[in-house]
């Protein structure tokens, strides 16, 4: 090789090498992902936190200003309200950790605009605009991690209604100005978002980010492939929810259980404990103990995660209607810890009169009763025969027959499995039904025996 073209291929080589590394990563495989969202899926309850300068409970969060039930200058003089003097984020996570959840998700901003942490990129938040005069959210996330057994969630609003270089302010009322008429206002709204990203996600590396708000938006105004790609940049493991227009992880339907089963693989359900998100003194509507473990219940069975509102005030203080609600949770939970963490989604509805839900390997059939059986329980269309029964929490085990088994028949046998009132559990009682094989189903319509012995 001549000389001068040596050295011209020795430059290339050096440029090469000290060029930035390529961004474009290799695409995540399905089972790469599966492995990240692998602790989200075994979660199956989380806790939602919902904490601003709305939590003096006159107000909804946010929505009060935006929908014009209050003005602005009304809606942020409860910044002076805001005191967290009976805050104690230990005993928060105690709580929340007693609730049998697995991971908890706190509003580090919600759309007022107001920061629990002390963000330097704006002027509002708990440290420069309210009575607490501190950073609220840290020691939160200090004691998640000191007490572990909880994956941190972080939610972000990307709306920001009252910032002058928001675009939109009020639902009834004309924008402030379109994004597309002047970009260099919104890119400066954008970049603010950017660096509040980067603020939580690098100083917390939150197992969850989830974000709320994107409807006001297109992806690409957003840009929200550049936002998720940013924050997987130095938190390669974080989850995402689906609220960035799609971009995320998994999906959050909210204040309803799906009825089928979602189509996503991975999705959750957020639900208020009462009617509202934050704090309302008037809210008292609390949902009992036993439609919230229905509701969990449910989620289960369909495969996905309960994420269940808390709202404490603004002292820092957790309505005891809200703490009872927690604890019983959590004697529930740990009673059928076996029927909850491990599960997956259960059979088809129809087989039996119950929720279901299945262990890892298919071979033991959970059923969840919401009510009391009249001396039996039913289980048809099950193929997988029935080697044992037993009541989730005792140590009792449970009588059955089984009608009609027909070795020429396609369709398989009833069980009928007696139900003693002293195995009940007063909530929610779970059998373990132990199968010889993994489940499989008859799911047809029934058929015309043409052969009798
Ligand atoms: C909604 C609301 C909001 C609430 C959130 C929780 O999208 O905008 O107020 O925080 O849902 O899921």
């Amino acid at each position: 090789m001549k000389p001068y073209l040596l050295l011209f291929s020795a430059a290339m080589l050096l440029i090469a090498s000290c060029a930035p590394k390529s961004v474009q990563e290799e695409p995540e495989s399905d089972d790469q992902k599966a492995v990240r969202m692998e602790w989200f899926s075994q979660a199956k309850l989380g806790i939602f936190i919902h904490w601003g300068i709305y939590s003096r409970g006159d107000w909804s969060e946010s929505w009060a200003f935006h929908n014009g039930v209050v003005s602005m200058e009304d809606y942020f003089a409860q910044e002076n309200d805001f005191t967290a003097s009976d805050y104690n984020p230990a005993e928060w996570v105690q709580l929340i950790k007693e609730s049998g959840a697995r991971y908890t998700v706190i509003t580090s901003k919600h759309h007022d605009g107001f920061a629990l942490w002390d963000t330097k990129a704006g002027d509002v938040s708990a440290v420069k605009s309210s009575a607490a005069g501190r950073d609220v959210l840290t020691p939160f996330v200090d004691e998640v991690r000191r007490q572990g057994g909880l994956k941190l969630g972080l939610y972000y609003s990307l709306i920001d209604w009252p910032r002058e270089d928001y675009p939109n302010v009020f639902r009834a009322g004309p924008a402030r100005y379109d994004i597309h008429q002047e970009p260099e206002r919104w890119q400066h709204f954008l970049d603010f978002n950017t660096a509040q990203l980067k603020e939580i996600n690098e100083g917390y590396k939150p197992d969850l980010i989830w974000f709320d708000g994107d409807w006001e938006f297109k992806a690409e105004e957003w840009d929200s492939p550049g936002i998720v790609a940013m924050l997987r940049e130095s938190n390669p493991d974080v989850i995402i929810n689906s609220r960035i227009n799609g971009y995320g992880d998994y999906a959050t339907p909210e204040l309803g259980v799906p009825v089928v089963r979602p189509k996503d693989r991975w999705w959750e359900t957020c639900m208020t404990i009462n009617n509202s998100w934050g704090f309302r003194k008037r809210d008292t509507r609390f949902k009992s103990p036993d439609t919230i473990i229905r509701m969990l219940v449910d989620c289960m069975s369909l495969g996905g995660n309960l994420l269940l509102d808390i709202g404490p005030r603004a002292d820092g203080t957790i309505p005891e209607e809200e703490v009872q609600i927690l604890k019983e949770l959590g004697r529930w939970i740990s009673k059928h810890e076996e029927a909850v963490y491990s599960t997956r989604a259960g059979i088809t509805p129809g087989h039996v009169q119950a929720y279901t839900t299945l262990n890892k390997e298919g071979d033991i059939l959970y059923l969840y009763f919401p009510y009391t059986p009249n001396e039996s329980i039913e289980v048809k269309g099950l193929k997988s025969r029935v080697k044992n029964v037993r009541v989730v929490g005792t140590d009792r085990q449970l009588r059955w027959r089984l009608y009609n088994d027909i070795d020429w028949s396609e369709t398989p046998g009833v069980y009928y499995i007696q139900v003693p009132a002293d195995v009940l559990d007063p909530r929610m009682t779970v059998l373990a039904l132990e199968l010889e094989t993994p489940a499989t189903l008859y799911e047809g319509s029934g058929q015309v025996i043409s052969f009798n012995e």
